[in-house]
């Protein structure tokens, strides 16, 4: 059976309907004198999620059972079969004499560790996420705490362990993107934040998607949240992160056992960071073109690599790209493109279009 107790929260709408017949009374939170063991599960209230142990299918692990439950320090503590050593700890630091600490399980999915008598919350799961992002979690930084919350891809579809991907809200730039990672390599972008979703992903970033996205960015936090524009329409929906780079939405009609996958980021080979390399523009072709150009007033940096399909070098200026630099002339309208990536650059907001041409104009690199 599963260790790992924060990585194996199971979203299981589908399953549920099966397993729930088999208890008299659900519960849905955890107390000092009610943890969970192997075999049991947490229900929220409306039965939409649960948590309980799972199975690793190549898990070499399968005859440790494990038991959730509420130390007498009040934190939430995992333990392996003998109940001696712990595995897992919230290892928050309570002065919870005579405090009453509970863990509870919501209906949207967050385990909420908090005192009972004041309802403060100590520890919650929603600030701790794997590989899926649910409505009403945020991802970003909380800048009164210092907390970074990202997203990591599983180790594979059986390993719950930290994978290669992660997805993370870019907190440094003063225009936010949410960047994807293969380990530290840059591996997609969401564009930059138009107001109402993330200018690259054109489905998100209309009044019409099914799914709008909110941000926050104060002294306090800059963060990202998402929800579904219908709250009537008996909707479930996850974005999660897999192992082979892709960020796929997926949605469940409360009605339907089946998720399907409504969109996935990158979209296509061209959506992949970089992909022309700087100053390159990439077009998916469908015949035999190459699908890397120079932006207009940029060449090749290596003509031979580039020849031989190789965009990594990127472009560079053309000749005499200095001179005419001078001239208002130069600004060309690219379409089909995100804004440049400007976690290193300075953003001024409310500089209007001509005052910003003539301090691009001031310093031609
Ligand atoms: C939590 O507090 C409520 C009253 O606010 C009380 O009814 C309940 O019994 C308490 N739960 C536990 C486990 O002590
Ligand atoms: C993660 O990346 C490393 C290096 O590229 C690779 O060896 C490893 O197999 C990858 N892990 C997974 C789970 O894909
Ligand atoms: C943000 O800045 C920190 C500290 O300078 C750095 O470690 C981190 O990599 C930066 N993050 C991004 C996404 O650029
Ligand atoms: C989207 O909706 C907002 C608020 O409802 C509105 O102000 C804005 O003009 C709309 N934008 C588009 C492109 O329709
Ligand atoms: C690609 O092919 C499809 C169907 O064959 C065609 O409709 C489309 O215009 C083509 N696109 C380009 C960029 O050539
Ligand atoms: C592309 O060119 C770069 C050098 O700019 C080189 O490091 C890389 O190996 C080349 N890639 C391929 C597939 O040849």
């Amino acid at each position: 059976m599963i260790m790992y107790f924060t990585k194996g929260f199971l979203l299981l709408h589908t399953l549920l309907v099966l397993l729930l017949s088999q208890f008299d009374t659900l519960q849905d939170t955890l107390t000092t004198s009610k943890p969970i063991r192997d075999g049991d599960l947490l229900v929220s209230k409306g039965e939409t999620f649960a948590l309980g142990f799972f199975t690793l299918g190549e898990s070499t692990n399968r005859d440790t059972s494990g038991v959730l439950s509420i130390d007498l320090h009040g934190n939430l503590v995992l333990y392996g079969e003998d109940r001696k050593k712990s595995i897992w700890s919230t290892n928050i630091v309570t002065n919870s004499n005579d405090n009453i600490i509970l863990a509870q399980l919501t209906d949207s999915g967050n385990l909420v560790l908090f005192l009972n008598e004041t309802s403060e919350v100590l520890w919650q799961s929603f600030d701790y996420p794997t590989d899926s992002f649910l409505q009403g979690m945020k991802l970003g930084l909380d800048r009164t705490t210092g907390l970074n919350r990202i997203l990591t891809s599983w180790k594979s579809k059986d390993d719950p362990g930290i994978g290669n991907f992660s997805f993370i809200l870019n907190t440094n730039s003063s225009c936010p993107e949410l960047f994807l990672y293969k380990g530290n390599i840059l591996w997609w972008r969401s564009g930059h934040w138009n107001g109402i979703g993330w200018s690259g992903i054109p489905t998100l970033s209309s009044n019409d998607s099914v799914m709008n996205f909110n941000l926050f960015n104060n002294e306090y936090e800059t963060s990202t949240v998402w929800g579904l524009r219908y709250p009537g329409a008996s909707l479930f929906s996850r974005l999660v992160v897999n192992g082979f780079g892709s960020i796929h939405r997926f949605v469940s009609a409360i009605s339907d056992q089946e998720w399907d996958i409504l969109g996935t980021v990158p979209l296509d080979r061209c959506d992949n960071y970089g992909k022309c390399g700087a100053f390159g523009k990439c077009q998916v072709q469908n015949g035999t073109e190459f699908e890397c150009t120079c932006l207009p007033g940029f060449e090749p940096r290596s003509p031979s690599e580039w020849s031989a399909r190789n965009a990594t070098s990127g472009c560079v200026k053309k000749h005499g790209g200095a001179s005419i630099c001078k001239s208002v002339a130069e600004f060309v309208k690219v379409e089909n493109v995100k804004f440049p990536d400007s976690s290193f650059a300075r953003v001024d907001e409310k500089l209007s279009l001509k005052e910003c041409e003539r301090r691009c104009l001031e310093n031609c690199s």
